[in-house]
């Protein structure tokens, strides 16, 4: 657990491949921005169906597993941590419901995201799962903790 020491100060994003196909990349970062998260590392990559098994294993035995799996590993997808105090609550606060329909007005999945599925990104929904997913993601030479103006 080489970045346990950001517990509750860290959040995993990541940006999906139906908001990456339709040019929302540099939107959604910006969004993320305007609400003052810092970047400490950002990858675009198309991982694997068998990534995905590992990465949403927590949702294995729920009807919708292989559909969501297979829509991740369908396109690239860029992933980032996000530094912040609070940073799993104040993110899940700025992406909004899962479902796009019920998410509240101006939250990026209300602006982006089109279906509950397609839903534009992902935020980590504990401190433990961000370190978790976090590590999952990035290694230790991607990670970057030590820039300045981070108001922590
Ligand atoms: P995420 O993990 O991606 O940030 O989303 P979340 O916490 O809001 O939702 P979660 O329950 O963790 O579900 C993970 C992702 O699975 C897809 N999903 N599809 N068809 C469905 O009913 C359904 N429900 C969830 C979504 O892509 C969701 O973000
Ligand atoms: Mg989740």
């Amino acid at each position: 657990m080489f970045i346990s020491h950001l517990l509750g100060n860290i959040t995993c994003s990541i940006i999906k491949p139906d908001a990456v196909k339709k040019g929302y990349i540099i939107p959604i970062l910006l969004h993320i921005y305007r609400y003052r998260f810092h970047l400490i590392a950002l990858k675009m990559k198309k991982f694997t169906e068998k990534e995905y098994k590992t990465f949403y294993k927590e949702h294995q035995n729920k009807p919708f597993f292989m559909s969501l799996v297979r829509f991740m590993s369908s396109g690239p997808v860029v992933s980032m941590i996000l530094k912040k105090k609070n940073a799993v609550k104040d993110f899940r606060t700025i992406i909004g419901h899962t479902d796009p329909k019920i998410s509240k007005k101006g939250t990026i999945r209300n602006l982006y995201a089109s279906s509950i599925e397609s839903n534009a990104i992902h935020g980590s929904d504990n401190d433990e799962n961000a370190i978790k997913e976090c590590e999952f993601i990035f290694n230790h030479e991607e990670i970057f903790i030590d820039m300045k103006n981070h108001n922590l």
